[in-house]
């Protein structure tokens, strides 16, 4: 016996209903009350179809510090109800980036907010491509991170050929091998470098045989679109013939889908991990609801 309860979001819902239908269990619903105060609650609406292991699906969309107490107070609400045991369903787990302390006096952001998930209650973590998968072991129990591009590559028909896959940085390298082994592509990785004051991004120069190369820009997360503005301008200046994205996660920043177009990306195919946002008709959304459910019932 087991409980999908989605969180308070649209996309939280959506997801949510169809892991439930895929894996046969119960559905329930919660919801979110604001108090004048400016405080809010997340709560379970129903209460009663709670039973045995509850999976919680709840992303953590902006502003994602309150997504991730509403996460912790949707596992606490389902221990008080009696769940045996509290798997979550992080479609974006938020902070991810903030994984050890780039300049003195800060903290370590991404361990803080799988901590907080554990010590509310959660037995289980599954989030998609998580920036880092070693983010996941300040996770205390099971947890899986799911890895989409290889199933992005197949809905979104990709296929070898004049392909060349890249990595906007050295760090996301093993992402451009796992997709480009997959199509049957050549890949490589550009080098970038982010100054950490200004946030401001620069992509080094680096001799890549782009010329005439479809070129498939993976990376976990497009957030101001920064990162792939500048590698594919970069890209389209060394003789590319087209530049396409593969992201995780799709902030949708307001002005992303400008700021890309104008750097002339033609395509981005972006998983459903976050509410969809501002497309400018140029992003691609993948639902990937059937990799979560494959990971819950793995974990079970
Ligand atoms: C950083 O290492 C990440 O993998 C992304 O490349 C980055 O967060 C994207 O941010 P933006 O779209 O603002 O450049």
């Amino acid at each position: 016996m087991a409980t999908v309860l989605a969180g308070p979001l649209l996309v939280d819902r959506v997801v949510a209903r169809e892991i439930a239908y895929k894996l046969g269990y119960t559905l329930a619903g919660s919801s979110l009350r604001r108090f004048p105060d400016g405080e809010m609650l997340a709560r379970v609406d129903d209460a009663e179809r709670l039973e045995g292991t509850v999976v919680i699906v709840k992303t953590m969309a902006r502003p994602m510090a309150e997504s991730l107490l509403q996460a912790a107070m949707l596992a606490d609400a389902a221990r008080g109800l009696g769940a045996e045991r509290i798997v979550m369903v992080s479609p974006y787990l938020a902070f991810a980036r903030q994984d050890r302390r780039f300049l003195p006096g800060e903290p370590v952001t991404a361990a803080l907010a799988v901590k907080t998930l554990a010590s509310s209650g959660v037995d289980a973590l599954v989030a998609v491509e998580v920036h880092k998968e070693a983010v996941l072991e300040w996770f205390p129990g099971g947890r899986v991170n799911v890895r989409p591009y290889r199933y992005m590559a197949d809905i979104a028909g990709l296929k070898g050929g004049d392909i060349l896959v890249l990595a906007p940085d050295l760090g996301a390298l093993e992402r451009a091998r796992m997709l480009a082994t997959h199509i049957g592509a050549g890949y490589d990785y550009l080098v970038k470098k982010r100054d950490r004051i200004t946030g401001e991004v620069v992509i080094e120069p680096k001799s890549i045989d782009a010329r005439g190369k479809r070129v498939v820009i993976v990376d976990d997360i497009v957030s101001t679109g920064g990162t792939v503005a500048k590698a594919a301008a970069s890209l389209l200046g060394q003789g590319a013939k087209s530049v396409e994205v593969m992201v995780a996660h799709w902030m949708g920043v307001p002005g992303t889908p400008e700021r890309l177009r104008a750097a002339g990306v033609s395509r981005v195919i972006a998983g459903l991990t976050l509410p969809p946002a501002e497309t400018g008709g140029l992003v691609e959304y993948v639902d990937l609801a059937p990799l979560l459910a494959e990971s819950i019932r793995e974990l079970a």
